[in-house]
């Protein structure tokens, strides 16, 4: 079974990917941290985020040890990865590996933006998870705080809000839900609840 969860920024996918994936005994990849470490590798090497050749380099050199990922975890790097993530050569270039992974037999789950759109069309389960701007600033403030991040709740949500229409506005493989994609809003959702709404929709998809 693949289940494809996509969503915009702390909309609460990851944890929501993670928790199905141990539930249902599935390998779990948060592709955000494929265009993460891409980005990384760029401001590592003092190149342009913004140069295709440069970053569909990066992109087809990530080895295991880029993916190390206290240092990919930052509001920088998921800025940085949007950037990246808007050129379509990049995007080619980090396909294969993405599908791969879901080729494995007993399937898999896979988190990011274009999963049930491209990644994975025929995936059994699509999950499209959101919450509210103003909902999913609160957490990542929260979250990057415990990281030891100085952060700041308006420009956490400025950077949401610049990140969703940056994502939202791409040509290629925009943040859009599948059209048969479950939405699952998490804005008045504590964790538990989440993922207790998400296996029951994943409950229903398998048994249909
Ligand atoms: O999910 P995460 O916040 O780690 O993603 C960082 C950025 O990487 C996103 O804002 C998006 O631009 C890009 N991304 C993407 N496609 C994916 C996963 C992430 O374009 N499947």
């Amino acid at each position: 079974m693949i289940i494809a969860i996509d969503g915009p920024a702390a909309s609460g996918k990851g944890t929501i990917a993670r928790r199905l994936a141990a539930h249902y005994g599935l390998s779990h990849l948060d592709t955000g941290l494929l265009y993460r470490a891409t980005a990384r590798v760029l401001l590592d090497r003092g190149e342009r985020l913004d140069d295709p050749d440069r970053a569909v380099a990066a992109a087809r050199g990530l080895a295991l040890t880029d993916f190390d990922e206290a240092r990919l975890r930052g509001a920088e790097m998921g800025e940085a990865a949007s950037v990246v993530g808007a050129i379509p050569d990049v995007r080619a270039a980090l396909l294969a590996m993405q599908r791969n992974f879901a080729a494995r037999p007993e399937g898999a789950v896979l988190d990011g933006r274009d999963i049930g759109t491209v990644i994975c069309p025929a995936a059994e389960v699509k999950i499209f998870v959101t919450a509210d701007p103003e909902t999913r600033a609160q957490r990542r403030a929260l979250e990057l705080a415990k990281r030891g991040e100085k952060v700041d709740y308006a420009s956490v949500l400025a950077d949401i809000r610049k990140r969703d229409e940056r994502d939202s506005a791409r040509s290629s493989a925009p943040l859009v839900a599948a059209g048969d994609a479950v939405k699952l809003d998490t804005s008045a959702l504590d964790i538990e609840s989440a993922v207790r709404a998400a296996i029951e929709i994943v409950e229903k998809r398998a048994g249909s």
